[in-house]
């Protein structure tokens, strides 16, 4: 129900330059879905996580708009919502013991920075992404490392760099090879034995056996392994 019958709660928003008719609260993506328009944008989690529906936006006001994930940003009154898909990308094999002339050799990009700031613009996930691959020229790897700790891989930070440094690219690559240089893989602790069982099911199970197992987990919440 209209919680205010004197004010008109509808939100209208464009996406892609088509209109739509949202409510107040709404995600673009919820909104999106409200209206039968699902693919309108690319989604994945829903959640934030994932980084499938970067989109970006301008507002009606005239204050500065930019990318956004449209499953994160609620809907205004006039924006303005463009798709912006960033289309994902290899990613290049670790190395041990990384140091900045090895990142140099893997991603010759390092040095084209023109800081810009654009890509720390651009990041939802408010990282320092500038800062950062300033840290990667003077091999603060450590730092890097922790800064792209929240990083979900979305792109944008390429997809708006003119200059093409590829930052979470190389921030992957400085974390992942921070993690093979570990002198002692962190220790994994045995399986307990319900879990074990379970593992042996799902490994060895028909997939007959396994949709009966998933059925019996949804009813009871539990395996009685
Ligand atoms: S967008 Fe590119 S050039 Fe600009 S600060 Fe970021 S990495 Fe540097
Ligand atoms: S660092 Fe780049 S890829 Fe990671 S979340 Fe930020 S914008 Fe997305
Ligand atoms: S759909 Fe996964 S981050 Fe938006």
């Amino acid at each position: 129900m209209n919680p205010d019958p004197s004010k008109d709660n509808t939100v209208n928003i464009t996406v892609g330059g088509k209109p739509y008719k949202a409510s107040p609260g709404q995600t673009i993506v919820h909104a999106l879905w409200a209206a039968g328009q699902a693919q309108a944008i690319s989604t994945g989690c829903a959640g934030g996580v994932c980084g499938a529906c970067t989109v970006s936006i301008r507002f009606a006001d005239g204050r500065k708009g930019g990318t956004e994930l449209a499953c994160r940003k609620t809907v205004e009154e006039g924006m303005q919502v463009y798709p912006f898909p960033v289309d994902p990308m290899p990613s290049k094999p670790p190395v041990s013991d990384p140091t900045p002339e090895k990142l140099r050799e893997v991603y010759p990009t390092l040095d084209r920075c023109t800081k810009c700031e654009s890509c720390t613009h651009a990041c939802p996930m408010d990282i320092p992404v500038m800062n950062s691959v300033l840290r990667m020229q003077k091999g603060e790897f450590e730092q890097v490392a922790e800064d792209f700790t929240t990083c979900i891989h979305c792109g944008l930070c390429r997809a708006v760099c003119e200059d093409k440094v590829l930052p979470h690219q190389m921030g992957m690559w400085v974390r992942r090879s921070m993690g093979l240089s570990y002198p002692n893989p962190p220790v994994v602790p045995e399986p307990d034995q319900k879990a074990a069982a379970e593992w042996a099911h799902l490994m060895e199970g028909t997939p007959e056996e396994r949709l009966e197992r998933a059925r019996q987990f949804r009813k009871e919440g539990g395996l009685g392994v």
